[in-house]
């Protein structure tokens, strides 16, 4: 690692705790240890790193280079926008989320209030280096958070890209690095298609928000206890009962994408048999993608496209709610019959 007096580290503190018999961190002239929370995504919290960066002398001709998932990347991008109005910064995502997903299309975000994502800006790092055996390390809820992002990019690149993550789940939870590789560099050329033409995000890259609508209503309602990528399953799942309530897309495709795509790839059954629609309908109300009464939310079609479809009513959210409610609870009662999991 580069250690000269313009190279201002941050870096996520777990991977200071884990990797540092490898690695000299506390070696290194300025580096700042963060704890990567949800609850640290914050002006508050942002403010705090910035006087540490002043103190340790950081200049507008400094760089910053940061070490972490998703979370670390959010805020420190968002630092390196505004600091100075703006400074380079470099990315090693450290998770699976982050490598496959979040590490291009340049948004950086904090949450404001229990309000997910809320403020932001658009500022890519100048390089990304991504090293797939820091994944080997993670928790299982982090590892499977990075595959709910990597199963919605499957889902948006069309059936042969999904049938490559049915092929391979037993890969998937032995966490084979070689196909690990394959997901993410799929992950990340569907991305680039959807972001390429739409830098600012005010068209096509919308499909990307598959999921988002009530995944972020979830994570917010929950504050923040399930992981962001399993949130996002949970959201793909209410919005397919949103497309087969419609009849946009029929019961096998229904069935199909729910038993060989997201139920084989959620790690924990988390109770959401006591979430509210009034809730659930605030919340996603004044998520920053809203802009209108009637709420957007992006459906599946039946030849597998996706559309963001602005006229999803309240009753809609409701009814969808109640099924999503038994889907959910009747194939955890599925799983532990089986004696566990799902096969894993
Ligand atoms: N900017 C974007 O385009 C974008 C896109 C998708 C998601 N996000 C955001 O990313 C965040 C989720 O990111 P994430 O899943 O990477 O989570 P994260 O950064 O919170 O990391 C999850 C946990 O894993 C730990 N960790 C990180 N690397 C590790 C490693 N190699 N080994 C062991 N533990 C490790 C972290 O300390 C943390 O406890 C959410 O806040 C979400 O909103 C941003």
């Amino acid at each position: 690692m580069i250690n000269d007096e313009e190279s201002f580290y941050i870096i996520d503190s777990e991977i200071i705790r884990i990797y540092s018999s490898k690695v000299n961190f506390h070696g290194l002239q300025k580096f700042i240890s963060f704890p990567a929370k949800e609850q640290n995504k914050t002006i508050n919290y942002t403010e705090k790193i910035i006087g540490k960066l002043l103190s340790l002398g950081v200049k507008r001709n400094s760089k910053m280079i940061c070490i972490g998932g998703g979370i670390t990347q959010d805020v420190c991008g968002f630092i390196a926008s505004i600091l100075f109005r703006g400074i380079p910064w470099y990315f090693y995502p450290t998770t699976l989320l982050s490598q496959a997903d979040s590490c291009i299309g340049g948004k950086t975000s904090l949450n404001v209030n229990r309000l997910k994502n809320l403020i932001g800006s658009f500022y890519p790092p100048q390089m990304i280096y991504v090293i797939p055996e820091f994944i080997l390390t993670l928790k299982s809820q982090d590892y499977f958070s990075g595959m709910g992002e990597i199963v919605k990019m499957h889902v948006i690149g069309g059936e042969d890209y999904m049938k490559r993550i049915i092929t391979n789940q037993a890969a998937i939870y032995r966490r084979d690095l070689s196909v690990l590789q394959d997901l993410i560099s799929n992950s990340l050329s569907i991305k680039t298609e959807y972001i390429e033409h739409d830098e600012f995000d005010q068209n096509k890259r919308v499909i990307l928000n598959y999921g988002h609508t009530f995944g972020h209503a979830l994570e917010s309602i929950t504050n923040y206890q399930i992981p962001h990528g399993q949130a996002i399953i949970y959201g793909m799942i209410f919005s397919n009962i949103i497309s087969f309530n419609r009849k946009s897309i029929n019961k096998s495709t229904f069935d199909l994408i729910n038993y060989k795509l997201f139920f084989p790839n959620l790690f924990a059954q988390y109770d959401l048999t006591k979430l509210s629609s009034e809730n659930l309908i605030s919340c996603i109300k004044v998520d920053k993608k809203q802009t209108d009464e009637r709420m957007t939310m992006v459906l599946l079609t039946e030849e597998n496209s996706l559309t963001a479809e602005k006229d999803i009513s309240e009753n809609e959210i409701k009814l969808a709610l109640n099924d999503f409610q038994s889907l959910v609870t009747s194939n955890y009662a599925r799983i532990n019959e089986q004696g566990g999991s799902d096969d894993w």
